[in-house]
């Protein structure tokens, strides 16, 4: 396990560096993240680099028993660059440049950016690359940059011909007869400002996202020449510029910065979040960051609770994290983020909060060799996928058809009876899980159609969410009812959609809210497992849920946004028939598994601040008291047990 902060040394004067060092390993602190934003201090000029004080602060911190993990500071240009070169600066939806000063004011496609970018990222490779404190790197940080500037404009045009190589077939695809938006030149295709033609947004998310693959790419080459450490980025949970899961693929694991806006998080949100960058990778995850206090940048900026930073770390932990690194060690006396939650005051002497995290660094001490080399294993997957978030994002139909929030209904319902759910993209290897539940399978084409269908065959459970098979690939209607080419393995379609004004009873219980399909069923077999009360004249007695054994396995499609009580309901039955191991914790309470070459180890943190009690079936140590418990374990109100068998 790797435990931390973020640390600016280029802030400081030196003198001030080995009492800073000394208060993290004092923390139990073992690694720091450095020089992500040092830019101006790296290249003071043009051309003229200065790492020495970046390699002094490097080799103190490793004196100090701390590793690094060096960050590029491409997020943020220096002003030389940006004055002298105003085409390496991001321009606004609006037309309008960026002025300096408040990091991310670049443009990511500028070929005269990247080649700075590649130069610094080479320059530090070459210098720390092979040092033996630098454990990995950092790309940039929180990739988030769009910039609407006409080089931008004409790589898009580049893009787009790669994909559909005339313009014919884009207007045909398009449809673009409607509204008048045939094109015959390419030079004529804008960038969608605001709302547009849902084709042309799709294409230009996914031209966002080539656009930071080459941009973490010249960086990631350059590093490579000099340096074997791992290579990282640090994203933003369900952030949705662009697709997540192409950009991870050229990274050896993926980062994020996990924050509660208010203070507090809701953990089975902040779960899902955790979990949905496990799958960004396909594996264990750092948390680059987190807050030791309050953030800034929330309406009210409320602290967490005495007691709750512990949990938040053990619960990343729970779902996967391999590191925790506090965003930050110590504030700025001046710059935007002054009043930011931090370990160490503006005098640089600890917070209150120090005395918890240097808890939890000897906690996480003393379970290291139980979670080495541990990893989340689940029996259910939850299918995600940006094309169709971004997709159901354009065109709503209903403001309140969140997708992210329409998958945490499955998810808090299917994870409030696991240890782990894994959150995947579609494209992911199916067979491995018992029980597969894809809230809005909404992009799906044949080849996506027929390896679900597949799944199915062999033994699989597919549940299928409302919005599922309505469009494709270029984001045209399929010219078949829902679920398009999954119709067939379910004997049943969708008649008909609605948006609600107010939600529907169902039959024989529940409520149906914000979207409701009727479905008709097609063939014996396909049953109804509920129906639609009295409601618009259409919906009434109409079925909502179906299901139907195909193959070997089962397909279920749910019509509607279910209440949370009868998701859990249906949940519950889908996780027994599966035959997955269901887990039995009281309401705030949350138990996590990680499997590993020496055990399981069962992580069980209550998130409330009363005491709270878990029945267990067998006896187990926890690790944290040292105690064995036999037949309960009880956790006082942010407590946390990390549980193996004796
Ligand atoms: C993150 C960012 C950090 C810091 C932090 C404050 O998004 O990466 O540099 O600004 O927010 O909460």
């Amino acid at each position: 396990m790797r435990f931390g902060c973020a640390w600016y040394p280029e802030q400081w004067d030196e003198s001030r560096w080995p009492e800073d060092l000394r208060l993290m390993r004092d923390a139990g602190m073992n690694v720091v993240r450095v020089a992500e934003f040092a830019w101006s201090r790296l290249e003071p000029e043009e051309g003229r680099y200065d790492l020495d004080w970046l390699e002094r602060a490097v080799d103190l911190a490793g004196r100090h028993g701390l590793s690094v993990v060096l960050g590029t500071p491409t997020a943020a240009p220096p002003a030389w660059m940006t004055h002298r070169y105003p085409d390496t600066l991001l321009v606004r939806d609006d037309g309008r440049p960026a002025t300096h000063g408040n990091r991310c004011h670049f443009s990511p496609t500028s070929a005269r950016y990247r080649d700075f970018c590649r130069q610094i990222a080479e320059q530090m490779a070459q210098r720390l690359g092979g040092n033996p404190h630098v454990i990995g790197w950092q790309i940039d940080n929180e990739y988030n940059a769009v910039s609407y500037d006409e080089d931008t404009r004409l790589k898009f045009h580049d893009f787009l011909k790669a994909r559909y190589e005339t313009l014919d077939a884009l207007n045909a695809r398009w449809t673009t007869a409607y509204w008048s938006q045939t094109y015959d030149d390419w030079a004529q295709i804008p960038l969608p400002v605001g709302s547009h033609h849902p084709a042309l947004m799709l294409e230009f998310r996914r031209f966002l996202t080539r656009v930071y693959i080459d941009y973490q790419r010249v960086q990631i080459d350059a590093i490579r020449q000099h340096s074997d450490r791992f290579i990282t980025h640090n994203f933003m949970g369900w952030f949705d510029l662009f697709d997540h899961y192409a950009v991870a693929k050229d990274l050896d694991f993926a980062s994020w910065d996990s924050y509660g806006e208010r203070g507090h998080v809701d953990y089975v949100k902040n779960g899902a979040a955790h979990d949905v960058v496990r799958g960004f990778a396909g594996k264990n995850f750092w948390v680059m960051e987190t807050q030791p206090g309050a953030v800034n940048w929330s309406a009210i900026n409320n602290a967490p609770n005495r007691g709750e930073l512990k949990t938040m770390a053990w619960h990343a932990i729970g779902h996967g994290a391999d590191a925790i690194l506090y965003w930050q060690w110590r504030s700025a006396p001046s710059g935007q983020e002054q009043y930011h939650g931090t370990v160490v005051g503006p005098d640089g002497a600890p917070r209150p909060v120090y005395g918890e995290i240097q808890e939890l660094g000897r906690e996480l001490a003393r379970c290291a060799d139980h979670l080495a080399a541990t990893s989340i294993v689940a029996d259910c997957a939850v299918v995600h996928s940006y094309e169709d978030r971004w997709a159901l994002n354009f065109q709503r139909h209903h403001q309140d058809f969140d997708p992210v929030a329409h998958l945490g209904s499955f998810y808090r319902a299917l994870r409030s009876d696991l240890s782990a759910v894994d959150i995947v993209p579609p494209s992911s290897v199916l067979s491995q899980y018992r029980l597969v539940v894809a809230p809005h399978l909404h992009i799906l084409d044949d080849a996506t159609a027929l390896r679900f269908d597949a799944y199915v065959r062999a033994g699989g459970h597919l549940v299928l969410g409302p919005r599922s098979g309505m469009k494709d690939h270029d984001s045209a209607l399929l010219p078949s009812r829902q679920p398009g080419p999954l119709s067939a393995a379910l004997g049943a379609h969708v008649e008909e959609y609605y948006a609600l004004q107010s939600s529907v009873g169902l039959e024989p219980a529940g409520e149906a809210r914000i979207w409701a399909e009727w479905l008709a069923v097609d063939v014996e077999g396909t049953e109804i497992i509920l129906r639609y009360g009295a409601s618009n004249g259409w919906l009434d007695g109409q079925p909502a849920v179906v299901t139907r054994r195909h193959g070997s396995g089962r397909i279920t499609y749910v019509g509607a946004w279910l209440d949370d009580a009868t998701m859990k309901r249906l949940a519950k039955q889908w996780i027994a028939e599966s035959g997955i191991p269901s887990v039995a914790v009281p309401e705030g309470v949350e138990l996590c598994r990680r499997v590993g070459p020496r055990g399981d180890v069962f992580i069980c943190i209550n998130h409330t601040p009363h005491p709270k009690t878990v029945e267990l079936a067998v006896p187990v140590r926890d690790l944290l008291s040292g105690q064995t418990c036999r037949g309960q374990v009880a956790l006082a109100g942010y407590g946390v047990a990390v549980l193996v068998a004796v």
